[in-house]
């Protein structure tokens, strides 16, 4: 079954699962003690620059909670978007697991701005209230929007101003800078600590925090430890890493997901019962549905309906989304439309 339902169900990019056949020979260390990690490493400071110390981690979740914990403390809050991963999708693992307190905040194209943060910097000194410590975006978001460099610059200087400290969830990462057409340093200068996304850009499973303050990254090791995100064989995410640093696959799989959107966008504009919701800035597509139509698409080309209340649905593309993918869900649909008229 094909579909447009995650970049979470796309296969693992051929290239990166050849890494990994050839990681797996002969022993190694552990524990990222091994070659592979080294090269990793090397690989992402000579993209970001050499003051991000990289750490590998299972899981998408677990970065952006590490990212918090060993940057905050408990009475510390953190300020993010409400349709935000952390705040809505992680099961309130980042109150559990980091125990620091989220405050929401109102978005709009799933961005959050400086008159939103302020509004939440309350209360500071006051013993009573948690102390807003960090502000965390998503870039892209949620919405498949992208903030512009100059957005991120106002939230940047804000938080500098206001001792802020600003996290950066990239899952994935690569589309933004395919989006705005800028090296990874154009976005990663604004951050102080970024979860870079893996698994929904063609990895089996794996993902990076990047630390930049250096007496945060010499004790993070204990963090990541402590959190259970360890893994004992890092060779096998490591090496992933640094085959998506090679020969620039990094920028293909962005690049290719992001394309596929815009086509999908294109297709979906013709199709009479369909709406585009969000402007298409990276690899989702967000459109209204009709209820009646769902059940009949959905067998062939999967997809998530977002919101229930308005039918509103979200369409992913990934690494390995065709043209012939795109073509069919939109014969599907004008089938759909012959069948049944409006
Ligand atoms: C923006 C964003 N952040 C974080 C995550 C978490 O990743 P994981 O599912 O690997 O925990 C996701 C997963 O879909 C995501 O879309």
């Amino acid at each position: 079954m094909r579909g447009f339902g995650s970049d979470n169900h796309a296969t693992v990019h051929p290239e990166l699962l050849a890494a990994i056949n050839e990681a797996n020979i002969n022993h190694a260390p552990s524990y990222g003690t091994d070659d592979w990690t080294e090269s990793a490493n090397k690989k992402i400071k000579s993209i970001f620059g050499t003051e991000w110390q990289p750490f590998f981690v299972f899981n998408g979740t677990a970065a952006n909670v590490l990212s918090l914990g060993s940057h905050l403390e408990s009475f510390h809050s953190i300020a993010c978007a409400d349709v935000s991963h952390l705040n809505v999708d992680e099961c309130g693992a980042p109150e559990k697991i980091a125990g620091v307190k989220l405050i929401s905040l109102k978005s709009h194209l799933g961005k959050i701005s400086v008159d939103t943060i302020e509004e939440a910097r309350i209360r500071l000194g006051d013993q009573h209230f948690s102390q807003l410590k960090m502000v965390s975006i998503t870039q892209p978001t949620e919405l498949g929007t992208v903030y512009s460099l100059e957005e991120l610059r106002a939230i940047a200087s804000y938080c500098q101003k206001q001792g802020l400290l600003l996290h950066l969830d990239g899952t994935r990462f690569f589309n933004a800078c395919i989006n705005l057409d800028c090296e990874a340093p154009d976005i990663a200068r604004f951050f102080d600590v970024i979860s870079l996304g893996g698994t929904k850009n063609g990895f089996m499973m794996g993902e990076a925090v990047l630390v930049k303050n250096p007496e945060r990254a010499k004790v993070f090791k204990f963090f990541r430890k402590q959190y259970l995100q360890l893994p004992s064989k890092t060779r096998f995410i490591s090496c992933q890493f640094a085959r998506y640093f090679t020969n620039e696959l990094y920028l293909k799989i962005a690049s290719h997901s992001c394309s596929m959107a815009k086509l999908l966008e294109q297709r979906v504009h013709e199709i009479p019962f369909m709406e585009i919701l969000y402007p298409v800035e990276s690899n989702a597509v967000f459109a209204r549905f009709p209820k009646k139509f769902l059940k009949k698409m959905r067998e062939k080309y999967f997809f998530y309906v977002w919101d229930e209340n308005d039918f509103s649905v979200r369409l992913m593309t990934s690494w390995d989304t065709t043209e012939h993918d795109i073509k069919g869900f939109y014969n599907q649909a004008v089938e759909l439309t012959r069948e049944a008229p409006l």
